[in-house]
C-alpha cells in the first residue's frame, strides 16, 4: 500500500513539501495550527509568494476542479496521527528576540502535540533547521509519550531549498540527506525520495547529529562565501579594485566555483543570518565556540555591508545628513522572486535613513504588504517611477529584473538628482552613465 504522508508546519518549507509529496503521488495531509493558514491552503492559495507553488498546489488539493484530490489539509494532530506513515515536522526555528540562539518552541510543540497521538507505527522526520543534539533529544521525546512505543520512530531529513526556486528545489534536490537509526528508516525514506525527486540525487545517510549539522554547515559556508567577496569589496574600495571583475576571474577557479560571489548590501532573509547565530550559540554550548568565531566575522562583514550603503547614499546627499533629502529605495525583499522582508538589508537600509531624517520612499514588486506591516513609518510608492519622484538619491537594494529592465532616461526625468547607488552591482553601469545618471556600486571604481 501506498506511504501515507502529513506534513506539519505549512510555511515555505512545509507548504511546498506537502504539494511536492502529492506531486509524487504520495496522499498527503498538511497541519498547521493557524486555522486562516489552512482554510487558504485548502482553497489552493498561498500565504506567501512563491513562483510556481499555487499552481502546484492546485494541481493536487482535494476538491479543486481537476485536481488529484491526493492533498488535504487539517488543523487536528489526532487526525494526522491516525493518517501519517510518515510525519515530516516542517516548523520553523527563528532567532530568539534579543539572542543568538534559535526559538526551539515551535518545534517542541510540534513533537509535543503529536507525540500522544501516535498509536501506529510512524516514522517521525525533523525537516527544521535545529541546534546539533535537538534529534537525540526529540527521539527520547517520542519514545517516552508516543503510544506505539518502538514502532515509532525517529529521522532527520535537513532540507536546503531556497525561496523563489522552492519548486524546483524541492522537486530536483541535489542532495537527499538523512539521519537515521535503523534500516528500517532509512528504507522508509528511499521509499519517499526513489521517486522522480531522488533520481540523480546523491543520498548520504548518516547518523542524527551530522545530519542536523549539514545544514548549518551548508549555510555557514555560503554566508561566509558571500562576506569573502564583500571584504575582498571593502579592499577593492580602497585600493581602486573592481570586485565584480576579481569575482568572475577568482569563479573561474573550479574549486572556488562562480556562485555566491555577488558582492552588495550582503545577505539577509530569514536562514542566513539566524543559521550562522544559532550555530555559533549552540557551539559556546558544547564549548566550541572557538571553532566558530569566524562565523562572528562574517556576520559583522555582513551588518557592516548595510552601514556603508547609508554612508554611500549621505555622501550622494551632500556628505553631511539626510534632513530634508528624498531617498528612493527601489526593494524591500531580502531577495528578488520573494515577498520575505525578513531581516532584509534593503528594509534596514532604509530604515536606518528614515531615523536619520531622511525621507524614505520605497517601492518592491511583491513584498510591499509584508514591508508595509514591518515598517509602517517608511513611505511607499506604487511603481519605481513614482517612488524615484523628485529623489535626491536613488538606492537599488534587491536585484528584480523588473529594475534592470527600467528605463534611466524615463527616470532622470522624474528625479530631483539623478545619482543612483547600485547595491547589489546588478544593474548595467554603461546604460545608466550613458543615460546621464552617477552611477555608483558598492566594491567597484567610480566612473
Ligand atoms: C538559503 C540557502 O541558500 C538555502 O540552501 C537554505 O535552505 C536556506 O537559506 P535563501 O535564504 O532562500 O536560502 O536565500 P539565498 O538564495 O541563499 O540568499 C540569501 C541572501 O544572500 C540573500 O539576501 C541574497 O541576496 C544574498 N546573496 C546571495 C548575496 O548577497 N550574494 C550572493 O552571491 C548570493
Amino acid at each position: 500500500m501506498a506511504l501515507k504522508i502529513t506534513v506539519i508546519g505549512t510555511g515555505y518549507l512545509g507548504a511546498t513539501h506537502a504539494a511536492a509529496m502529492a506531486e509524487l503521488g504520495f496522499e498527503v495531509l498538511g497541519l498547521d495550527v493557524v486555522p486562516e493558514k489552512i482554510e487558504m491552503l485548502a482553497a489552493g492559495k498561498v500565504p506567501m509568494y512563491e513562483p510556481g507553488l499555487e499552481e502546484l498546489l492546485r494541481l493536487h488539493v482535494a476538491g479543486i476542479e481537476g485536481s488529484s484530490g491526493r492533498l488535504r489539509f487539517t488543523t487536528s494532530y489526532e487526525e494526522a496521527a491516525d493518517f501519517g506513515d510518515i510525519h515530516f515536522v516542517c516548523v520553523n526555528t527563528p532567532q530568539k528576540h534579543g539572542e543568538y540562539a534559535c526559538d526551539m518552541s515551535y518545534v517542541d510543540s510540534a513533537f509535543a502535540s503529536l507525540a500522544p497521538h501516535l498509536k501506529r507505527p510512524a516514522l517521525v522526520v525533523g525537516k527544521s533547521t535545529v541546534p546539533v543534539g535537538s534529534a537525540e533529544r526529540l527521539a527520547r521525546l517520542l519514545e517516552e509519550n508516543a503510544p506505539a512505543g518502538p514502532d515509532v520512530e525517529l529521522a532527520w531529513n535537513p532540507e536546503f531549498l531556497r525561496e523563489g526556486f522552492a519548486v524546483d528545489d524541492t522537486l530536483h534536490p541535489d542532495r537527499i540527506v538523512v539521519g537515521v537509526r535503523s534500516e528500517r528508516a532509512e528504507k522508509l525514506l528511499r521509499e519517499v525520495y526513489t521517486t522522480p525527486v531522488g533520481e540523480g540525487s546523491p543520498f548520504v545517510v548518516t547518523d542524527f547529529p551530522t545530519a542536523e549539522l549539514v545544514k548549518t554547515a551548508a549555510n555557514s559556508f555560503l554566508a561566509t562565501k558571500i562576506s569573502f567577496i564583500n571584504a575582498m569589496a571593502e579592499v577593492c574600495e580602497a585600493a581602486g579594485g573592481d570586485v565584480v571583475k576579481l569575482a568572475e576571474a577568482i569563479g573561474h577557479d573550479e574549486r572556488i566555483g562562480a556562485k555566491f560571489l555577488r558582492a552588495g548590501v550582503g545577505f539577509g532573509g530569514g536562514c542566513l543570518p539566524k543559521d550562522i547565530r544559532a550555530f555559533m550559540a549552540r557551539a559556546g554550548e558544547l564549548g566550541a565556540d572557538q571553532a566558530l568565531t569566524f562565523l562572528r566575522e562574517v556576520d559583522s562583514i555582513n551588518m557592516r555591508r548595510r552601514g556603508h550603503m547609508v554612508e554611500l547614499a549621505r555622501e550622494a546627499v551632500g556628505g553631511t545628513s539626510f534632513l530634508g533629502k528624498r531617498v528612493a529605495v527601489l526593494g524591500a525583499t531580502f531577495k528578488p522572486d520573494s515577498d520575505d522582508v525578513r531581516d532584509s538589508p534593503a528594509l534596514n537600509v532604509a530604515g536606518q535613513i528614515h531615523l536619520q531624517g531622511g525621507q524614505v520612499t520605497v517601492y518592491d514588486p511583491k513584498g510591499m504588504e509584508n514591508a508595509r506591516r514591518l515598517f509602517p513609518t517608511l513611505g511607499y510608492a506604487d511603481t519605481a517611477l513614482e517612488a524615484v519622484r523628485g529623489a535626491d538619491v536613488v538606492l537599488h537594494l534587491t536585484e528584480w529584473l523588473e529594475f534592470r529592465r527600467l528605463d534611466p532616461a524615463e527616470l532622470k526625468e522624474a528625479v530631483a538628482s539623478p545619482i543612483i547607488l547600485d547595491g547589489r552591482n546588478a544593474l548595467d553601469a554603461g546604460t545608466w552613465r550613458g543615460a546621464g545618471w552617477t552611477y555608483r556600486a558598492m566594491g567597484r571604481p567610480r566612473a
